[in-house]
Formats: C-alpha cells, structure tokens, sequence
C-alpha cells in the first residue's frame, strides 16, 4: 500500500535527519515506528505524509509517487496539537474537512457529532479549541484526522498528555479501526496494543524490523536504540518462562 525506499532527509541547517530508510505498510496493517528522541520518527511521518518534500529516494502510495498523491491519501495529526487547529470552535474545525468535501452543514456537524462522542468528548463541541488543555487539543485532532477519512492514519504520538481513559478510547478506536495506520510513538505498550509489526529507528536509520511482540523482547535491540521493553512484552516473557518451569 505504501513504500517507503531508501529516504534520505536533511533539513536546512544541515542536519541529517534520515539516512537511508526503507519500509513497507500493507494494506490494512498496523506499523509501529518507534525510536529514542530525534531518532527521525516525526520527520519521516511529515514525509509519508506529503508534508516534506522527498530529497533523495523515494515514497510510494499504491505505486504512485507525488507529495499531492501523498497528501491526498494519508491524514497525519501531528506531534504538537496546536499546528492543526484553525476554526472557531471544536465542531466546526472537525466538520471542516466534511464541508470542503461537499458535505452539508448540518450532516457534517451531526457527523462531526458522532465522531466527538465516540472519542467521549462531545462536551468540547462548542468551546473554542485554542483554549482547550493539551489532551483535549490531542483529542480534536485525531477526531478531525477521522472526520477527513483518510486511507492511511499517520499518529505522531496521538496518546502523549492523554489520561488513562482517554488513551485506552483512543486505543481501542484504532484496534477496532479497519484502517492502515502508522503509529510514531515512545508509548511501547500502546504500540503492542495495536500494532502487529514495528520499525525501530536509531539515528535516522532503521535498526531493526520486525513481527510483535517478538521485536520488543528483543532486548539487545532495544538496549542500542534507547528504549524500554513494554510491560505487556515483559508479562509475556516472564508468562513464558513460569510455563517451562512449572508446565
Ligand atoms: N527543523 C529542524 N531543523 C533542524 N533539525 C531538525 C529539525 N527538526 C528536527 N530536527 C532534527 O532531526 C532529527 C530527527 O528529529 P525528529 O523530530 O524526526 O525525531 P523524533 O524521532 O520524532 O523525536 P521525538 O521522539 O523527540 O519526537 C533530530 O536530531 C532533530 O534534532
Ligand atoms: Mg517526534
């Protein structure tokens, strides 16, 4: 559905953010991106979405190529909430994307409706989005990205500031959800919740890849690249070793 191959990125200050990656989303699947700080997880999630030029390599959707190609068939919310949210009020800016589509007002705000209910925020529908907490704003945007129904989901850490409740909706939204998705996150156990494959960057590269939760018992692995092995991996490991000792 979307390859990505051999993305090489750096920005204007010189820095080189990506260095060669490479990785494949099938249709429908769930792919993890995960990685330290600055490992290049956000730029290559700006990219798969047409929001970066491509510099070196290339980046596919159903094997065309194009920014505007990109763009149309990916939504991305992005690591920080406030560079997406343009319209008065709650209901409005996640009804937006269904007006420009051609939809009626009042559909578009039923169904906008339905998407903030859904996401156990209908309270915010009419309170205006530049006064809302960081969740509350994390939360809008990912019901906007639903609103504009886009082929692929590109979540830069859509549970970061998110309290339990609120993260485990937004989890088992995307668990129940039929869409491709791809998930940029340090919320390993989240990413084990919902992901059936991950790609660990390191330094702009790709590390590792591989099934879950196989990849994140790995812990050499994820030793080298700065990262933690998620509870639920942790619980199955040790599930495994209790049933050699005591079958
Ligand atoms: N606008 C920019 N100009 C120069 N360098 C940048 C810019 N944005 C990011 N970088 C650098 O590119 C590298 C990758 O950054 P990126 O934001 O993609 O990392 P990340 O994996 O998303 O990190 P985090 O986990 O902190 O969100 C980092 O070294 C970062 O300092
Ligand atoms: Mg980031």
């Amino acid at each position: 559905m979307l390859e990505v191959c051999n993305l090489r990125y750096s920005y204007p200050d010189g820095h080189e953010a990506l260095r060669g990656v490479s990785l494949t989303l099938h249709e429908g699947e769930k792919l993890a991106v995960v990685g330290a700080n600055g490992s290049g997880k956000s730029t290559l999630l700006l990219h798969i979405a047409g929001a970066l030029e491509v510099q070196s390599g290339r980046i596919t959707f159903r094997g065309c190529e194009g920014s505007d190609i990109l763009r149309r068939n990916i939504g991305l919310t992005f690591q920080n909430a406030d560079d997406e949210i343009l319209m008065p009020s709650v209901i409005e800016d996640v009804a937006f994307s269904l007006i420009a589509g051609g939809m009626k007002l009042s559909q578009a705000h039923e169904h906008a409706g339905e998407i903030l209910a859904s996401l156990g925020i209908s309270h915010l529908a009419m309170r205006p989005p530049h006064r809302l907490s960081g969740g509350e704003k994390r939360l809008v945007t990912f019901a906007g990205l639903l609103a504009s129904n886009p082929e692929i989901l590109a979540l830069d850490e859509p549970t970061a500031g998110l309290d339990p409740k609120a993260r485990r909706r937004v989890i088992n939204f995307l668990r129940e959800s039929d869409k491709a998705v791809i998930l940029a996150t340090h919320d390993l156990d989240m990413a084990f919740d919902i992901c059936g494959r991950a790609v660990i960057l390191h330094d702009g590269a790709v590390y590792a890849e591989g099934a879950l939760p196989e990849i994140f018992m790995d812990i050499e692995t994820l030793e080298a690249c700065g990262l933690e092995m998620p509870l639920a991996a942790l619980n199955d490991m040790l599930t495994g070793a209790l049933s050699l000792i005591s079958p």
